[in-house]
């Protein structure tokens, strides 16, 4: 249960409310949102107490608090996830994220701009990271992405430069200014891999390894979630809050794709996933169409048509030879089909009322 209060609201509003609480035996905590104060109830009263009491109790407790000075609703949610709703949070979450590279130093995902990251799937050489960090920032990338610890199915396959990868991505930061996107794995790395990211990307594989969400929730570091192979949306989402429910607030979701029975593509790419979330949710949500579909003929048209579908921003791949990369070359722009992705998009994001940053 949670109280939102009027922008205008005071301290004894607030202290109001929390001594209704108390009275009915029931803790409140205080969140700040930009435009809110909220009071999350905790739904577990002090004294142990059934179901259909503790319904009894909320509804109760509902009629007293929503007359009281200060208080702006008292939303029903009905959703498993509470602060991942649209209903706890009507307006679009944005986040924000420095980019150097920006006029104003920073870009925000999540409102009018689709924004662009992209970058080779794996950090693979300085030569190899800084050559496309330039061509993409180039044509309008605002977000370099890289790998440097990395998801392999395989054992023997290759796993990435762990920290000397994090650091060409950070040197690539200060050369071009482009904001750094890279996956952390477990949650001892969350801190290190804090140091030299900007964005925390949770990758598939994890997207229910609980004790990494917690952790990445505890840091306030922006955080995209890709979704899991086979999870559902109703899973995602109760993955994302998680991280939102350890104060965490810059939660950025991404369609990869799922696993089906088609085999023509290595994912099937859920567009439908994109409006439907940006309906249960407020938070912003981007597409990664290189995951998606396994081959780079394949990543233009489903970039152009995840931005008609609603996508803040895409994930892209980009080699400067993809025939030699180590990981997911098939998948892998050209720098010079990158371009070319570029000059289209500009069109369909206009014609979809947005922009390319
Ligand atoms: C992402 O880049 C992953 O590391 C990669 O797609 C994993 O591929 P694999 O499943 O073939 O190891
Ligand atoms: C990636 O983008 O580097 C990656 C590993 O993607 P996914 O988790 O979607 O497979």
């Amino acid at each position: 249960m949670f109280i939102v209060m009027k922008p205008s609201c005071s301290r004894s509003d607030i202290d109001s409310v929390l001594a209704v609480l108390e009275k009915h035996q029931l803790a409140g905590t205080l969140s700040n949102e930009s435009d809110a104060t909220i009071i999350q109830v905790l739904e577990t009263p002090q004294a142990p107490i059934s179901k259909e009491d503790i319904n009894e109790l909320k509804k109760q407790v509902t009629q007293k608090i929503k007359v009281l000075a200060g208080v702006e609703r008292i939303p029903t949610i009905t959703r498993p996830y509470k602060l991942a709703s649209r209903d706890f949070h009507p307006k679009d979450t944005i986040v924000r994220v420095p980019a150097a590279c920006t006029a104003q130093g920073y870009v925000e995902i999540g409102g009018q701009n689709v924004v662009m990251m992209a970058g080779p799937c794996t950090v693979e050489s300085e030569k190899q990271l800084l050559t496309t960090a330039e061509a993409v920032l180039e044509k309008g990338a605002v977000i370099l992405r890289g790998g440097a610890f990395k998801p392999s199915t395989s054992p023997y396959g290759y796993r990435g430069m762990g920290l000397e990868g994090l650091k060409l991505l950070a040197k690539a930061r200060d050369t071009f200014g482009l904001a750094v996107i890279t996956e952390v794995m477990t949650p001892t790395d969350v801190s290190l891999v804090s140091e030299y990211a900007d964005i925390l990307q949770i990758g598939t594989r994890n997207m229910q390894n609980y004790m990494l969400l917690d952790e990445v929730g505890r840091s306030n570091m922006p955080v995209v979630l890709k979704r899991g192979m086979s999870a559902k949306i109703e899973e995602w989402l109760l993955a994302a809050e998680y991280i939102l429910a350890q104060g965490n607030k810059n939660v950025i979701l991404c369609e990869r794709g799922i696993r089906t029975f088609e085999s023509a593509t290595r994912n099937t790419m859920d567009l439908s996933a994109i409006p439907v979330v940006k309906n249960l949710s407020h938070l912003p949500i981007i597409s990664d169409p290189s995951q998606g579909t396994g081959h780079r003929h394949l990543v233009e048209a489903m970039s152009l048509a995840s931005v008609t579908a609603g996508s803040d921003g895409l994930l892209v791949e980009v080699h400067p030879n993809p025939e030699e990369a180590l990981k997911d070359g098939a998948q892998s722009l050209t720098i010079g089909q990158y371009q070319q992705l570029m000059a289209r998009l500009n069109g369909v994001a206009l014609a979809v009322g947005r922009s390319v940053t």
